[in-house]
Parts: C-alpha cells; structure tokens; sequence
C-alpha cells in the first residue's frame, strides 16, 4: 500500500513583463520524504528528518531511494546544485546527504550509478576531494555545509548521513 501526500507547486511564469502566469503543477511526494525542488526535468526530495534519516551509509540509499520510487540524485549541472544545496545548510539543520558518483580511483574519476557515466560536473568544497589524484578511502559524494563552506566532500562509502533523491518530472 502506498501512501502519497499531494503537493501543490505553485510555478510563476514571467513572460516579457506583459503579464504574469500562475498554474497549479500537482507534484505526487512519497510519505516520508519531502520536496527540495524541481529543475530541469527533475523532482529532487529527501527523507524527512527523523530516526534514522541521517543514518544511512551510502548502499543503504540506493534502497532508501528505490523502496519510494526515487533514485540517488545525480547533481549534473550548476542549475541541479543549486536548488539543492541550500538544504544542507544550517538553515535546515545541517543534513549531510550522499549524492550519486563513486570514485573509480584510477584515474581519479566518478561513476554515476545512474547515468553509468563518470560524471561531468562537480562542487568540490577546497576542502572536498582529497587527493585530488589516486587512491584513498574516501569514495562516495557527500553534499553538505559546514560554517558556511559548502559544496561537495570525497568521504567513506560507510560513513552515515541523510540523502538526495530523485525522479523525472512526470514519474
Ligand atoms: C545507525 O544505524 C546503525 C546500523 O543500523 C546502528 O547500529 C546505530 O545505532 C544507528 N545510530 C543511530 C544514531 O541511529
Ligand atoms: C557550487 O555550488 C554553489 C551553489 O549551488 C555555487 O554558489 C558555487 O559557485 C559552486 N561552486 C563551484 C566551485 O562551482
Ligand atoms: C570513466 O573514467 C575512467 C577513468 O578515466 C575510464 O577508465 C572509464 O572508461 C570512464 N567510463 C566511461 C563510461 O566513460
């Protein structure tokens, strides 16, 4: 049994200042997860905060993401980030989340269990990805914030923090 909360997106369309267009999109959420926003064909949304929603290693994701009908979000360009960025940020209460890449370490390089690519576009923090080059411990793609520096950290595949997800607008 499945049980949905109905969100309505309200989306303001300017167009060329002559008037302006307001329409109702109903966005179908998963119980228990809540909408970051939606851009560029994407739905992005993550568990709500509560027991256990912050103590997920990153191949529980993969199955906390499916069992709703989402997928590990695949941050892939500037646009993508932004939306979901500020949600780890202390506004929101700082929730670390994994992201989709996995290091493939030789060369340095990141495989989207999603897109089955390395992927193209990163928001490495100047502290996030240590070494730049070559094999250490540090596999998985945290997002997160941490006084005010925020962007993307390499860190522990086993390591346990909240999620991102997503799903195509439409799904
Ligand atoms: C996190 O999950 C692990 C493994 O299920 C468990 O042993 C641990 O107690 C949990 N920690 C918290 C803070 O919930
Ligand atoms: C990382 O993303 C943030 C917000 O999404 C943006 O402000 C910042 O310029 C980006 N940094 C880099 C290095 O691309
Ligand atoms: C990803 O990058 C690695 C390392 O450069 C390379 O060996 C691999 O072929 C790339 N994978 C794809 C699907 O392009």
């Amino acid at each position: 049994m499945i049980n949905l909360t109905k969100v309505g997106i309200s989306v303001a369309v300017l167009s060329a200042a002559f008037f302006t267009l307001t329409f109702a999109s109903p966005i179908q959420i998963h119980a228990g997860f809540e909408l970051l926003g939606t851009v560029e064909g994407k739905i992005f949304v993550r568990p709500i905060n509560g027991p256990g929603s912050d103590n997920l290693t990153y191949q529980d994701t993969i199955a906390t993401c499916y069992s709703a009908g989402y997928r590990i979000a695949t941050l892939e360009t500037q646009a993508q980030n932004d939306v979901v960025e500020p949600f780890t940020s202390g506004e929101y209460g700082y929730r670390w989340s994994w992201i989709d890449g996995i290091d493939l370490q030789t060369p340095d390089a990141f495989f989207s269990v999603n897109t089955g690519r390395n992927l193209t576009y990163f928001n490495w923090t100047k502290w996030g990805q240590r070494p730049l080059i070559g094999k250490d411990e540090n596999n998985c793609i945290r997002i997160s914030c941490n006084s005010g520096d925020c962007g993307w950290w390499d860190v522990k595949c086993t390591d346990r923090y909240s999620v991102i997800c997503e799903v195509p607008v439409g799904n």
